[in-house]
């Protein structure tokens, strides 16, 4: 979906995740728990390093060598390191760069394989390396379906 600036991309996205609900007229979607939304603006959870990466499914069990798997595809592979582990808390939105917080994000698609994944202009803070990288990714997950 493209459009100059302004023009409500991101508010159609919001009413079809459901959050805004101002408006008429009939939104026909797949159900929300098939779907995952990757907001323009990336969406930090408060908690650990964990719930981060596996949002919204917070309570999987991933076992860290997973999680660093994933986390070195988005090219944030020493990020557990670098705060003391999976566990540690944090203000992420606070610590973490908009492209590190866009990466993350990044993960939470590969853990969640959701059917459905809606990204609203997620490679807009990103260097055209990472560009390549994530569409490397929607390609693999395009794969497992
Ligand atoms: N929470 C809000 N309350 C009122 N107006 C809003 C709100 N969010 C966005 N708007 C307005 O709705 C219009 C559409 O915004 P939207 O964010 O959907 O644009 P967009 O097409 O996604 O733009 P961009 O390409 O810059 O991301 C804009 O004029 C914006 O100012
Ligand atoms: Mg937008």
């Amino acid at each position: 979906m493209v459009g100059p600036s302004g023009c409500g991309k991101s508010s159609l996205l919001r009413a079809i995740a459901g959050l805004w609900n101002a408006g008429e007229g009939t939104i026909v979607r797949p159900e929300l728990d098939q779907m995952l939304f990757l907001p323009q603006r990336p969406y930090m959870v408060l908690g650990s390093l964990r719930q981060q990466i596996l949002y919204p499914n917070t309570k999987a069990e991933v076992d860290d060598q997973e999680l660093k798997q994933v986390l070195q595809q988005v090219n944030l592979a020493d990020l557990d390191e670098r705060f003391g582990g999976f566990d540690v808390e944090q203000d992420w939105a606070k610590v973490l760069s908009p492209g590190e917080q866009q990466r993350l994000t990044f993960a939470r698609l590969l853990l969640n394989k959701p059917t459905y994944a809606i990204l609203d202009e997620v490679t807009s803070a990103l260097i055209s390396i990472m560009k390549k990288v994530s569409i490397a990714i929607c390609k693999q997950l395009a794969q497992l379906f």
